[in-house]
């Protein structure tokens, strides 16, 4: 056994395992771009991380037969087997339990999750090599900078992803905090950093802990300081954004421990991570560099709570039962509440029965719907929705003149006219479905309360919008039962 493990033959196999897992990632990738592909390329990233998991644990175990290595084989194995087994049965008994409603907050203390294992990778890196790198020329220089950038980018995302998952719990409040001068604060902690960088590189007096220690405690403000800063309308693209940041980290770790699948994987997470980030941004007429400065559009003050926008109308389900059974156009735009109600069901059998009547109905698809990118996509999916009929915000924008009945079901700030209408308010210039141009607006929501951006909504008092006030579930199931 301890004669196979040794052989070169094993750790051939092992990098060629590490290349078909790296090209599975690749096609995971691409299958999940489309609905109708998702399921495969969640298989291939499935299969990918098992030959991956396998090929280092052999890989793992090959070191430990090498001539004068410490431990033996048994022992690797028990101490790679035993948290990985503590670590399957949290991730099980999480995956089970989670809430659809939960994902962004477990996804951004995953991501913190990752920002610490480069962390901790990075000191360990540094305190196993010892201060001796430094003189070991070309190569030393490069793992030093290698160990501090891994470090930074890893602190940025613990602390930045735990302020994210304490926002999108409402444990924190979403308003951005808006420090005097914010921007040079960021400024000054980027410039040490530089720096420190220096004096970590070129230090050869053993004293090479302090830089790190002393950026690691700047890069963690700065994490917690660049997300804190950003308001709830822009949180969409801060989540893409973490995502992306930790596949930097995945990334620094993988160079820092040459394993050339983590800077593979690393940087296919980071590189998608900028890319959705970029289309999140394009979506919500945001530029990047503003949002991930921080506090963009917003100064803090919610603005609209106090204008009088007049009075509500309220409508019952039975009767929009009947608008809806007399409708020839409908088109649903659904949103967070949406999820929490967990309505896609008996909004999918709204929706068959509808259609058997021969009313054309068409959902519209806003891109940061809910608290995911394709939270709402995926739910309609769940509910085995047809695809065709669930359209982009730019396909649809243009035919709610058209529309006989638009029922808005659970989305807030999505549709909110205010958005284009008020330059003042935190979500200005982010573009909306432009559900008021329909001839008939039904709102299913429990309250006047306002959305996740904290911005009152104009629609709701408009001449053609009616309120249908409760539970989107309970409310869409009346209508199923009458419709
Ligand atoms: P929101 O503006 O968050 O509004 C959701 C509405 O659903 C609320 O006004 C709420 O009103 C209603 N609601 C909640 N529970 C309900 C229930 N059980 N039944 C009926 N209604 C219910 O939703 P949206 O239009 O989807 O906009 C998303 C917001 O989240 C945007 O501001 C976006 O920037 C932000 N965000 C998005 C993402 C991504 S990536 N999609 C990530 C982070 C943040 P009541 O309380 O009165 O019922």
């Amino acid at each position: 056994m301890t004669d196979l493990l040794a052989s070169e033959r094993l750790a051939g196999l092992a990098q060629a395992a590490y290349i078909i897992a790296g090209v599975l990632f690749i096609l995971a990738l691409a299958g999940l771009s489309r609905h109708e592909t998702a399921k495969r390329g969640n298989v291939f990233g499935m299969t990918g991380m098992v030959i991956a998991l396998v090929a280092t644990v052999v890989l793992a175990l090959r070191q430990t037969a090498l001539p004068g290595f410490s431990s033996s084989v048994p022992l690797t194995l028990v101490l790679i087997a035993a948290p990985m087994a503590v670590g399957a049965v949290i991730g099980i008994w999480k995956a089970r339990t989670v809430q659809m409603t939960g994902m962004p907050e477990l996804i951004a203390v995953l991501h913190s999750f990752v920002g610490l294992a480069a962390v901790l990778v990075g000191y360990n890196s540094f305190l196993a090599a010892g201060p001796a790198t430094h003189d070991a020329g070309a190569m030393g220089t490069i793992h030093a900078v290698e160990v501090f950038l891994g470090v930074f980018i890893g602190a940025v995302t613990l602390t930045g992803s735990a302020v994210a998952y304490l926002k999108l719990s409402a444990k924190m409040r979403s308003a951005p905090l808006v420090l005097p001068g914010r921007h040079w604060l960021n400024l000054a902690v980027l410039l040490a950093s530089a720096g420190l960088l220096v004096w970590f590189v070129l230090d050869d007096e053993g004293a090479a802990l302090v830089p790190l220690a002393v950026m690691t405690v700047l890069a963690l403000w700065l994490g917690f300081h660049l997300v804190a800063a950003i308001g709830g309308g822009d949180m969409p693209v801060v989540v893409s954004m973490l995502n992306s940041y930790s596949g930097w980290a995945a990334a620094a770790a993988g160079f820092m421990l040459s394993n050339d699948l983590l800077i593979i994987t690393g940087s296919l997470v980071g590189s998608s991570g900028a890319i959705l980030s970029y289309i999140m941004c394009k979506a919500m007429n945001r530029s990047f560099v503003s949002v991930i400065a921080g506090g963009f559009g917003s100064d803090g003050v919610v603005a609209g709570q106090a204008r009088d926008y007049g009075e509500h109308r309220e409508v019952q389900a039975g009767e929009v039962a009947q608008l809806l059974a007399d409708a020839k156009s409908v088109v649903i735009t659904p949103g967070y509440g949406m999820a929490v109600a967990q309505a896609q069901y008996p909004v999918a059998e709204m929706t068959r029965k509808l259609r058997e009547k021969g009313v054309e109905v068409r959902f519209g698809i806003h891109p940061v719907a809910g608290r995911l990118p394709g939270h709402m996509n995926v739910l309609l999916a769940e509910a085995k929705v047809p695809y065709d009929i669930v359209l982009e915000m730019e396909e649809i924008n243009d035919d709610f003149g058209a529309t006989d009945v638009v029922l808005v079901i659970g989305a807030n700030d999505t549709v909110n006219p205010a958005a284009l209408e008020e330059p003042g308010s935190p979500i200005a210039g982010m573009p909306v479905l432009q559900v008021w141009n329909a001839k008939e607006v039904i709102v299913f929501k429990r309250s006047m309360a306002t959305g996740y951006a904290g911005v009152q909504n104009p629609l709701f008092f408009k001449d053609n919008t009616r309120m249908l006030f409760g539970d989107a579930k309970e409310r869409v199931e009346d209508i199923v039962r009458t419709v």
